[in-house]
This record gives C-alpha cells, structure tokens and sequence, in this order.
C-alpha cells in the first residue's frame, strides 16, 4: 500500500486540544463489547462524550446493526439504567466495513468522519494489523492532528516493542500516542502513588533499612476462558507480569517526582525500570493448571504459563538487596490483586514473642482489588502479665462508589490528551529489556491443580520471611 510517505513526526500537536471524533478499529471484537461501549456508555451518562463515534471493522454490517450490537453489549455489562443516555451514544454511532488492506476503506472512514478535524483512533486490533492500519491512516492524511490509542501487549519481546514504537512514531509524535496499560486507571493504583507521596511518615521507612522484601500477587480464579489462542502467544509473563505488575512495582519503588507534572512520575518510573535486574531462569518458576492443554486453540503439548512466580532486584541505593517477589496466575484459589512490603523486625529481641515468630513481621498491605484498602500490620500486647502480643491490621477501606471504570477515566483522558495515565515508550521497552531473556530462556512450566496457589516449585522462590503471602477473599477480611 502507497500513497503519502509517512515521516518522522515531531510535536505539531497541541497537547491538550480536545480530540472531535472517536475511530474505533476493531468494534466488532472482544474488547469493544466488554470494555469499550460499556465504557462510552458510562461517558455519555456524565456528559463528558459528545462525538461522533466511527467503528471500523471488516465484518458487512450496517451502522444500525452496530447500534444493536452496542446496546447488546451494554445491556450484558450492567443495567441500562439511563436510557436517553443510551440514545444519545447510539446516534453518535456510525460503522465503515472495509479490509485494512484497502486503502478505499481509510478513504470511506475520511468521508465518515465528516468535518472532524482532531480524532483519535483507537486501534482495538490485533497488534499484527498495527502497521497497516498506520499506514493507511498516514496515506489517507487521517493521522495528522491525530492521536492514536493503543492497548497491552506492546510487542512481544524488547525488539518487537522497539518495532512497534518506530511505526507509530512514523506517523504520531509521543505526546499523541496513548499506550494503555488499564491497571494505570485503577484508583487502588493511582492511590499507590497518592499514598506514598501525600503522606510523610512513609518516606522514612521506604528503603533498604526497613524493608525485608515486598510481594505483589495478582491472582485470578478462572482460566484463559476462550482466549486460550491468545494465550498460546503470550503466556503469563507477557499478559500481566511484564506490564501490570511492573507497572505497580515501579509506583512502589519509584523515588518521589522532583515536581508536579506526570513528566516527572514517567521519569522516575523509567529510572525503576532501568535499575532492575534482568531476570536469569532460575529467577522464575512457570506453571501451567492442568487442563489448560484442552483448550481450544491451545497446542497439546504446550509450554505456555498461565503461572508465574519470579523474585528480582532493583539495583538501586534505596533498594539494594531487597528482594521483590512477583506472581501472577490464572485458575488459583481466589481472584486478588495485592501488594505486601514487609518491614524487618525489631533490631533487639526483647520479648519471646519478637517478630517474625508467627509468620510475617510487621508490614504494609495494598489490596487493590476486589476493592481498594490500605493496611498497616504491627505488634499488640495481649491482656496479662506476660509480654506477650498479636498482630493487629489498622485497616484503612478506601472504597469509593460512582468511581470511574479504568477504561472511562483512560478513554476520557486520551481524548482530552492528557498522557499521565498511560505507559511510555522509554518504560515500556525497559521494562522489556528486564523479561527478555527469560521469554525463550526458561525452565518448563510445572503443572499445578486448578484452584491451588500454583505449583509447589513457587515457594523455593521465597527463602525468607512467612513465604508467600496469600491474599484472603474479600468478605474474610
Ligand atoms: C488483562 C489480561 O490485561 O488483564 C487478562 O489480558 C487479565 O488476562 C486482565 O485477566 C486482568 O484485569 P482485571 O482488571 O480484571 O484485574
């Protein structure tokens, strides 16, 4: 396909120019019938959308059936409970069908787009059809005044990721790119940032003296459920490792920004990424639940993790020697997401029962989800003349109702161009460079029961302290 060259774009773009029409490439797959109508929905209901929506697909269908399709979607993510609202998005709606192949469809998606002079395509494709599709929206003169939207996986290895952000730098300067990685727009992990740096008394013990080793868990009770050919791709490591829990890592373990400015948390984020350690194989442990190989599009004899336990250092004078412990896993016992930074124990045993006696000495817990919650660990004496104590949690629930889905606040913010909440290019391909060579250089995955906390080989990872912290079900706590 040829027409117009691309070149390499510097910033003509105005950063924070409202964008006028939302493209949307891929509307009629998974993720615009899970996540993204839900979300425009969500936006019309608090008045912050108000443009036309083009869906772009290759399937034949008319703008009406994709009006049906929308409402079906929304309609299977929660009560319609705002049905002018509903009108509202479906007459914002139109569909162009067309191969990305053909440039008559980017010349259609033009037509469609009207008097629309600023819009933001959102690529909800596979990352196969990314060139192609830049390349048609740059020889169809649609990317200037653009911005364009991508999702995770950004790439599949460090030069892939590299390949990827040279073809979108070819047509959209940085600042016009929106990389989303969604845990960015979870308020649990927004308030990681908000927490460590609103309050003093963190600060102090944040590093090296007082930490003995930080764990984050994200942990999910059902399987690849139908995305199995997916996963056979990617694995673990890639889906979720690489790039939500490297990105609540780096909020744990960044060094407070020198100023007000999201430049400044996309710094010291970046700094994080660069101290970590690459990881070696034997950093790593990798499952897979029995019956993942009967899935379909999943090969009988696959390798594939759908568990990953790793342990990594950040070479850093706040963090030299504290180990981080990562895992991540479908079919285990619970679905959670939390983070345990576990605090060293008294320097001097004056009582019995000094911690760490009974498992964990004093720590901080994140639970990020389900629900968002603080909670802080420490000693308390037991009624009587012994000394002798438990430990208590002061326990701080940060739940918020009419809080905004991730994909609303993301959606909203590109629109309006502003780049805090998403990932950047410097991090993303870091971050590769810390999993690169253990995605081909690995020991076997080890099979493990659906319904357990992975395989046994996971807790070798862990030589001090209580282990593997287990995140409890939500109604236990
Ligand atoms: C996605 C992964 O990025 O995140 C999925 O592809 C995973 O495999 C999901 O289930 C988890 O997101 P959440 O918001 O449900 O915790």
């Amino acid at each position: 396909m040829k027409r117009k060259k691309n070149t390499e774009v510097d910033s003509s773009h105005s950063r924070t120019t409202p964008t006028d029409a939302l493209v949307v490439f891929g509307v009629t797959g998974d993720l615009a019938r899970k996540k993204i109508f839900p979300a425009l929905y969500a936006m019309v209901k608090r008045g912050v959308l108000n443009i036309p929506v083009v869906g772009v697909a290759t399937s034949q269908l008319s703008s009406a059936q994709l009006r049906k399709r929308a409402r079906d979607a929304i309609r299977k993510s929660g009560k319609i409970d705002d049905k002018p609202a509903l009108d509202r998005l479906l007459s914002l709606l139109s569909y162009v069908s067309g191969d990305y192949n053909d440039l008559g469809t980017f010349d259609a998606l033009k037509k469609a787009l009207g008097d629309a002079r600023r819009p933001a395509h959102y690529l909800a494709i596979p990352p196969a059809l990314f060139v192609t599709v830049i390349q048609g929206l740059g020889a169809a003169g649609l990317a200037e005044q653009a911005r364009v939207i991508v999702e995770k996986p950004f790439g599949r290895d460090l030069a892939s990721a590299r390949e990827l952000n040279r073809i979108l730098r070819s047509a959209f300067a940085e600042d016009a790119i929106f990389r989303i990685d969604h845990y960015l727009g979870k308020e649990a992990i927004m308030n990681i940032l908000y927490f460590r740096f609103a309050n003093s008394f963190l600060e102090p013990i944040w590093n090296r003296d007082h930490v003995s080793s930080v764990q984050i868990t994200l942990a999910e009770d059902f399987g690849v459920e139908g995305r199995g050919a997916f996963y056979e791709s990617a694995g673990a490591l890639r889906d979720v490792v690489q790039n939500h829990l490297f990105q609540i890592l780096a909020l744990l373990a960044m060094e407070p920004p020198g100023y007000q400015g999201y430049g400044a948390v996309h710094a010291e984020k970046h700094k994080v990424f660069r101290a970590m350690r690459p990881l070696a194989p034997d950093d790593l442990v990798r499952g897979q639940y029995a019956g993942y190989r009967k899935e379909q599009g999943v090969a009988k004899n696959s390798d594939v993790e759908t568990f990953c336990a790793l342990r990594l250092f950040i070479d850093s004078w706040r963090w030299q020697g504290v180990p981080w412990y990562l895992r991540a896993g479908k079919s285990l016992a619970t679905t959670a997401a939390e983070v345990l930074v576990e605090l060293k124990p008294p320097p001097q045993r004056l009582f019995d029962d000094s911690a760490p006696v009974d498992g964990l000495a004093n720590y901080l817990r994140f639970r990020l989800s389900p629900g968002s919650a603080v909670a802080l660990a420490a000693r308390v004496k037991r009624a009587g003349k012994e000394f002798t104590g438990v430990q208590h949690e002061l326990f701080l629930l940060d739940e918020q109702p009419e809080e905004e889905s991730p994909y609303e606040r993301l959606l909203g913010n590109a629109m309006a161009g502003e780049g805090a909440l998403f990932a950047h290019e410097d991090c993303v391909e870091a971050a590769w460079a810390v999993v690169d060579p253990v995605l081909t250089k690995h020991h076997r995955a080890v099979a493990y029961k659906p319904g357990s906390w992975g395989p046994k080989a996971a807790d070798a990872l862990i030589t001090a302290g209580g282990g593997w912290h287990n995140p409890i079900p939500e109604e236990a706590e």
